[in-house]
């Protein structure tokens, strides 16, 4: 399963008509990077880059031109070279570029930055995104500087750099079908992973040994992780964005999964949280259900139409009553949201867009107002509660219980399509599953 190469043929298409014939892109895809020695770090193709092209290799840069007479798609990349393919893997070339990626024009990088002054030469604005790489910004700018030079005998340079974010950002927002079903695979694959793992539960066992679980499942479909997981437990489960995965799992303690897969550049994004021995105790169980009546009337709220804070705004409301009813909060509902009394217990927003990236692109507000829900978006819903030890306003009960359900919902017309409903998440359901493994 992949994106067609007419799709990536009609994004880019797209993108020219929303920059405007007096307009060239610049499309950098950056090098790799040394971890140590002469070992790279896994390359991840820019997303921008892979968007528009499908190419995956390393360092190469794409240049879109509308109206361009000798071609309006032009991709620079890496040579062939016979003793490098050996030890790194094949490379497509300028040749390959244009046959299998539909480049008009090909060449290698090396090539870009002497092709860029005709290029951008005659054009009203080159969008292009600074900052991403020094090196590439310094050739564009001395590519501005000598055409700028050169203005008496007649060349004309682009008066402004535009940013890509607002023409490709926007369409990256927006699903196609083929999209949607790459985010599906990557939400079904996720999902089995969260289930392996719940199965697989033991009390002592190790995070770290819970993630090589998850990590399992993704591999073996040929996925891997699209963030690094996070695998808590006990107190580790109130620390948001713990990655150590390095402690003991305790009789007694819940353990907090957020990990997802990504598959062929989209990602998944799950979060579940679940009983080391497979039974939630009275108040693992409480303030459980407390977060599932949040994240479920969140999602409810996925509507075309309403807006991109709607969902959050049910979540606090649920949220809020729950702990007032489990007595951390003393007061009118409505007062304590408006005061936003929930804060120390829920401290992040109820989730994200997602795609390539699993906090993907597009803007969440149009002229100072949160945007409407739209067809064809995705984003997650993912609430929680945190009670760290310590906490003087809370019963010790509650003390290192950290919560959160996280799934991954796409607008559709007739309402929410849940891509991760296929890991339990009701309280009966997860405990059905982990009392299974036992048998
Ligand atoms: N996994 C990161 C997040 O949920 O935003
Ligand atoms: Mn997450
Ligand atoms: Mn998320």
């Amino acid at each position: 399963m992949s994106i067609a190469s007419v799709e990536y043929a009609a994004r880019r298409r797209e993108l020219m008509a929303r920059i405007g014939r007096q307009a060239v892109a610049i499309i950098a895809a950056p090098g790799e990077v040394t971890r140590n020695n002469d070992v790279h770090y896994p390359y991840r193709p820019a997303s921008d880059f892979r968007y528009l092209t499908g190419f995956c290799e390393p360092d190469a840069v794409a240049v879109l031109a509308p109206g361009r007479e000798d071609g309006e798609f032009l991709l620079f990349c890496r040579p062939r070279d016979a003793e490098r393919e050996i030890w790194d893997g094949l490379r497509a070339g300028p040749d390959g570029a244009r046959e299998q990626y539909g480049a008009n024009e090909s060449d290698v990088t090396d090539a870009f930055v002497r092709a860029l002054p005709e290029l951008l030469a005659g054009r009203e604005q080159v969008y292009f995104d600074l900052g991403a790489d020094a090196a590439r910004d310094k050739q564009l700018l001395e590519a501005l500087g000598g055409l700028r030079q050169q203005a008496r005998r007649g060349a004309s340079a682009p008066a402004a750099i535009c940013s890509l974010a607002e023409p490709l950002h926007h369409m990256r927002l927006f699903k196609s079908d083929g999209e949607l079903a790459l985010m599906r695979e990557a939400g079904r694959v996720s999902a089995a992973a969260h289930a392996r793992a719940m199965r697989a539960c033991r009390p002592g066992m190790n995070e770290f040994a819970l993630a090589a679980e998850l990590h399992h499942e993704f591999e073996r479909h040929g996925m891997s992780w699209a963030y690094p997981s996070i695998v808590g437990g006990g107190g580790n489960a109130c620390i948001l964005h713990y990655i150590e995965n390095a402690a003991a799992l305790r009789d007694g303690d819940l353990v907090l999964i957020d990990a997802g897969a990504e598959h062929a550049g989209y990602a998944a994004d799950i979060t579940r949280t679940f009983p080391v021995n497979g039974e939630f105790s009275g108040p693992q169980r409480a303030v459980y259900e407390v977060v599932l009546a949040a994240q479920q009337a969140a999602v409810a709220a996925c509507q075309p139409g309403n807006d991109y804070q709607a969902p959050h705004r049910a979540a606090v409301k649920q949220l809020t009553e729950g702990l007032v009813s489990l007595g951390m909060l003393r007061g009118e509902v409505s007062e304590l949201v408006e005061a936003e009394a929930y804060r120390p217990f829920y401290m992040h927003g109820t989730g994200h867009w997602l795609g390539m990236d699993v906090h993907d692109v597009g803007d969440y507000k149009i002229d100072g107002e949160w945007r409407l829900l739209e067809p064809g978006m995705t984003l997650t819903i993912e609430p929680g509660l945190y009670f760290r030890a310590g906490n003087a306003d809370v019963d010790e009960r509650y003390w290192d219980i950290g919560v959160r359900i996280e799934d991954d919902i796409h607008i559709t017309a007739d309402g929410p399509e849940n891509l991760t409903d296929a890991v339990p998440k009701a309280v009966d359901e997860i405990q059905a599953l982990m009392a299974d493994r036992r048998a």
